[in-house]
């Protein structure tokens, strides 16, 4: 079945299945969405049967407009996980006494999708008020950006509720940093309890998407105060990022791709370019500095099965840091405020 056929049968057919269920679910249990603390896969099952099929549409018609927001949203759920835990604080927006995380340094005219989570919600609102939480959605979102681009399918696990708060202090102290050696990185990943597996693997999410030039441009220009360009990049791709980043601040905004060779595709060339210096972050490229993880680079770029099943596993140990469950927190009605 086609995607357009598919999608104006998931409108009309989403406020009759909301109808049945409630109806039949009322009679059979009257307390269903009762959580006992832990995640679930099938946490939304008899709540919200349409639940991934309609992440799965949203998704994919952001992408068809944007192929670019599928790393959008993968960042946006790293982000959001990394401080306070995956509790959708991210998508919280500042309001006269609330200041987030939106405008925290490395978010602020950085991390984007905020709309295409808000949009999905909606969506997932009409057919299942009150029930999946913000930042449920923004997992499975990350999951689908992953699949929809190339890469495989792993079980995102249910059951997290938004929180409360958020902190833009954290935010700034807390994420990583591309001009931060590998061993404060690997620091930080080990408080979210991330291991240096981890550090390499999560670090092949920079198959897709770009970054803007001032995120790699002492690079190109005047590394380390040595008024050269850093020697660990390839001078053919040091001339074409110099076209991209001319060594004027009006360029810092300007983006090249994180993955050169294929920067749409979910596919292990991360790790290839690494091994051809072609790594686009000093934080990329550090990986092939240091020997355990210059190992792990050189196998996932041999074997992209590898790479694809131990991304998977590493996005659910990232997908359960900190979560809230039980009766902590809330179910957002909207992702932008708290209730
Ligand atoms: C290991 C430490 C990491 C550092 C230092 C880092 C740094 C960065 C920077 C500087 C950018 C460009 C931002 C901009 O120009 O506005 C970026 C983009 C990106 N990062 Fe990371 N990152 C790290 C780990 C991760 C992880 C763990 C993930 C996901 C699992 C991730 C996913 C992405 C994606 C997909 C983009 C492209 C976003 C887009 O095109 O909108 N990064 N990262
Ligand atoms: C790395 O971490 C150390 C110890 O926390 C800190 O003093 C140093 O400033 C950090 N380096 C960078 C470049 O952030």
């Amino acid at each position: 079945m086609s995607f357009k056929l598919y999608h104006h049968l998931t409108l009309s057919i989403i406020p009759l299945i909301t109808f049945v269920a409630s109806f039949t679910y009322a009679q059979m249990y009257p307390f269903p969405y009762t959580s006992y603390g832990q995640l679930d896969y099938n946490f939304y099952d008899r709540s919200c049967p349409m639940l991934p099929m309609i992440v799965r549409y949203g998704v994919w018609t952001a992408l068809k407009d944007d192929t670019r927001m599928a790393a959008s949203l993968l960042r946006l759920h790293f982000h959001d996980c990394f401080v306070n835990g995956c509790d959708g604080s991210l998508l919280l927006d500042d309001t006269k006494d609330f200041k987030g995380e939106k405008n925290a340094g490395p978010n602020r005219n950085s991390v984007r999708g905020y709309d295409v989570i808000d949009k999905i919600k909606a969506d997932v609102e009409r057919a299942c008020p009150s029930t999946v939480s913000c930042v449920d959605i923004l997992t499975l979102a990350a999951k689908e950006a992953v699949v929809q681009s190339g890469g495989y399918q792993w079980t995102v696990l249910l059951g997290r509720r938004d929180g409360l708060t958020a902190s833009e202090k954290a935010a700034n102290e807390q994420l990583p940093s591309p001009f931060e050696p590998l061993g404060n990185i690997t620091a930080k990943f080990a408080a979210k309890g991330l291991d240096f597996k981890d550090v390499v693997v999560l670090s092949g999410a920079h198959t897709i998407g770009f970054a803007q030039c001032f995120t790699f441009k002492r690079r190109l220009f005047d590394f380390k105060g040595s008024g050269n360009p850093d020697p660990t990049l390839d001078s053919s791709l040091l001339s074409s990022l110099r076209t991209t980043c001319p060594n004027v601040d009006a360029s810092n905004t300007k983006l090249a791709p994180l993955d050169s060779a294929t920067s749409s595709m979910f596919d292990n060339s991360y790790y290839k370019n690494l091994l051809s210096n072609s790594g686009l972050l000093e934080s990329d490229q550090a990986l092939m500095g240091d020997q355990r993880s210059a190992a792990m680079v050189n196998s996932y770029s041999q074997y992209p099965y590898l790479f694809n099943k131990d991304f998977g596993e590493s996005m659910i140990k990232l997908g359960n840091i900190g979560v809230l469950t039980g009766q902590a927190g809330e179910i957002r009605k909207k992702c932008g405020f708290v209730n």
